[in-house]
């Protein structure tokens, strides 16, 4: 009889990954890549000591009760807000997710979206393959500079601070506001200073989201904090899409009252705010920040070895709530 711990994983997840879990475990594979409803996921738990999942399926209290021999929910994310941690930890579960590996990757697709927008890369490129391109013009598809101009880093973890390195690197003038304020050593090195969330928003001419998703941050930006912004300036996030209320976002957009807008995170993905599509000044994506092959193979292989450690009683590396033995 094969005594190994019974696992479900949640996705297809990348060859590496997979072999490092199926070597411990029995495996159970959803093999359709398709998120599985609530229902399938609790029938699938029913036997099962181990999870590993996507921030796409919702690890609630109702999935968590249904599963009696749970022991460890290794999330392939950073973010957790797709777990409730509270429950879990309070029937002995342990949660662990994957930071770091995806800091520089999540990094570049900010800036991907903050300099896409900001020069109008997407709007050009629809424009020339449109045939609409008949010859160079000075006013043609003005966009704004992004070199020296100020950089306001909303959340100053791992990703908003490698995002603020980028900024140097383009001359930028970077501000922050974070719950703990950095370092001075950290604020020194990344030329970063830090300010509350109202003067951020009124000096920056980009304004970047690096903040996790709690009761706290969302909604984090609304009508109010839109006005406080630059008419000019223009607003990115890779974080998560309920920091900002996102139908206040597409009138601010639509009205002129910020300049534009680099998403690639929603309020309720994949549905977008109405009006959203709409808009010519806004450059959409869909969730991709970690989305490199080296990158998302990393997080897997990460959080098939959290998963693996848990079950064989050793500590994961990468606990979210490390106060469970
Ligand atoms: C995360 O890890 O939380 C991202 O949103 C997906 O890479």
């Amino acid at each position: 009889m094969d005594g190994r711990p019974k696992v479900l994983i949640s996705r297809s997840i990348p060859q590496a990954a997979l072999e490092i879990v199926a070597r411990e475990c029995q495996v159970e594979v959803n093999e359709r890549d398709v998120r599985l409803t609530q229902e399938e996921l609790i029938e699938r738990l029913l036997e099962k000591e181990g999870l590993l999942c996507l921030l796409t399926d919702r690890v609630d209290a109702a999935v968590l009760a249904a599963a009696p021999r749970l022991r460890v929910v290794a999330n392939v994310a950073v973010g957790y807000d797709n777990i409730d941690v509270a429950e879990a930890s309070r029937r002995g579960i342990l949660v662990t997710h994957t930071p770091g590996v995806l800091t520089e990757t999540t990094a570049d697709l900010t800036w991907a979206l903050l300099l896409a927008v900001a020069r109008r890369v997407v709007e050009a490129d629809r424009y020339v393959r449109s045939g609409q391109w008949r010859e160079w013009g000075l006013q043609l598809l003005l966009g704004s500079d992004v070199h020296g101009k100020v950089l306001g880093i909303l959340g100053f973890g791992r990703i908003g601070q490698a995002v603020a390195r980028r900024g140097m690197g383009f001359g930028m003038q970077n501000l922050y506001h974070s719950r703990r304020r950095a370092s001075p050593e950290v604020e020194a090195a990344l030329k970063a200073r830090y300010v509350d969330p109202e003067t951020l928003l009124r000096e920056a001419d980009f304004v970047s989201l690096h903040l996790p998703l709690t009761p706290e941050t969302t909604h984090f930006l609304t009508a109010r904090e839109f006005s406080w912004m630059k008419p000019t300036a223009y607003l990115i996030n890779t974080a998560r899409g309920p920091i900002i209320r996102e139908e206040d976002l597409v009138e601010a957009l639509r009205m002129g009252r910020i300049a534009g807008a680099g998403l690639d995170v929603y309020e309720r993905e994949p549905t977008l705010a109405p009006g959203l599509t709409d808009l010519p000044n806004v450059v959409l994506a869909p969730h991709i920040g970690s989305s490199s092959v080296e990158t998302r193979t990393r997080m897997a292989v990460m959080a098939a070895e959290n998963l693996t450690a848990a079950l064989a009683g050793r500590r994961p590396p990468n606990p979210v709530n490390p106060e469970i033995p």
